[in-house]
C-alpha cells in the first residue's frame, strides 16, 4: 500500500538515492549535484504550481519513501499534453509500487488537470517502464527520439494514455 505526498523541501536525500547510477541508467546517467539542486529547486516550488505535480511515493504503513512520479503540462507534437515520469528504489522495485504509484497520478491528474492526455517516454530498451505503461492501459504510439533530461537524446516509446476526450 502506498500514497503519494507532494514534494517537500526535506525530499533531497530521496532525490540524491533516485539519481543513483543504476536508477538513470535510461536516462543517461546521474546529474551534477548543481544539476540535482536545481531539480530539487524546482519540485519544491511545484506545489505553488499549477504546471507541474511532483509526489514523493510512501510505502504504507512505515511510511517510507519509496521513489517519486511526476506530471507536468507541455506541448507535444503541436498539443497541450501532459507528460509524466517515475522512479522506485532498486530495493523496492518488482513488488508493483511503480504500477500503484502512476494509477494513483493518473487519478490525480485526471481531478486536477484540464489537459486531455498523459504521455510517457520509457526508452525502448527500459523493459520495466514500457511494462508500467502497457499494464496501466497506455496506447504505444511507436518509437520517437526523445529527449530527457536536456542533452540526452534516446530512442524511446511515445506511451499516450487519455484522460478525456476533449478538453
Ligand atoms: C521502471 C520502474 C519505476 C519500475 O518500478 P517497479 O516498482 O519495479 O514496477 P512494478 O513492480 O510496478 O512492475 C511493473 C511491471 O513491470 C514488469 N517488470 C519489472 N521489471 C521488469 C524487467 N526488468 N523486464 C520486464 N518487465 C519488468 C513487472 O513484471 C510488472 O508487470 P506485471 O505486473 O505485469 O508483472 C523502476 O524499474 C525504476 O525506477 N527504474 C529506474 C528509473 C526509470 O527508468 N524510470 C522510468 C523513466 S521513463
Amino acid at each position: 500500500m502506498i500514497q503519494l505526498e507532494p514534494w517537500t523541501d526535506g525530499d533531497m536525500p530521496l532525490l540524491v538515492r533516485l539519481n543513483a547510477p543504476e536508477m538513470t541508467e535510461h536516462l543517461g546517467g546521474p546529474e551534477t549535484p548543481e544539476q540535482l539542486e536545481k531539480r530539487h529547486r524546482r519540485y519544491v516550488a511545484a506545489i505553488d504550481s499549477d504546471a507541474a505535480r511532483i509526489f514523493k511515493v510512501v510505502l504504507l504503513p512505515e511510511g517510507v519513501p519509496v521513489g517519486g512520479v511526476n506530471f507536468w503540462e507541455r506541448e507535444w507534437e503541436g498539443e497541450p499534453v501532459l507528460e509524466m515520469g517515475w522512479g522506485i528504489l532498486p530495493e523496492y522495485q518488482g513488488r508493483g509500487i511503480a504500477s500503484a504509484a502512476v494509477a494513483k497520478a493518473i487519478e490525480q491528474a485526471r481531478a486536477t488537470s484540464r489537459r486531455a492526455t498523459i504521455h510517457a517516454f520509457p526508452s525502448v530498451d527500459n523493459a520495466a517502464s514500457n511494462a508500467v505503461c502497457r499494464k496501466l492501459g497506455f496506447e504505444l504510439l511507436g518509437p520517437v527520439e526523445f529527449e530527457y533530461p536536456k542533452g540526452n537524446w534516446a530512442p524511446s516509446n511515445d506511451w499516450r494514455f487519455t484522460l478525456r476526450q476533449y478538453t
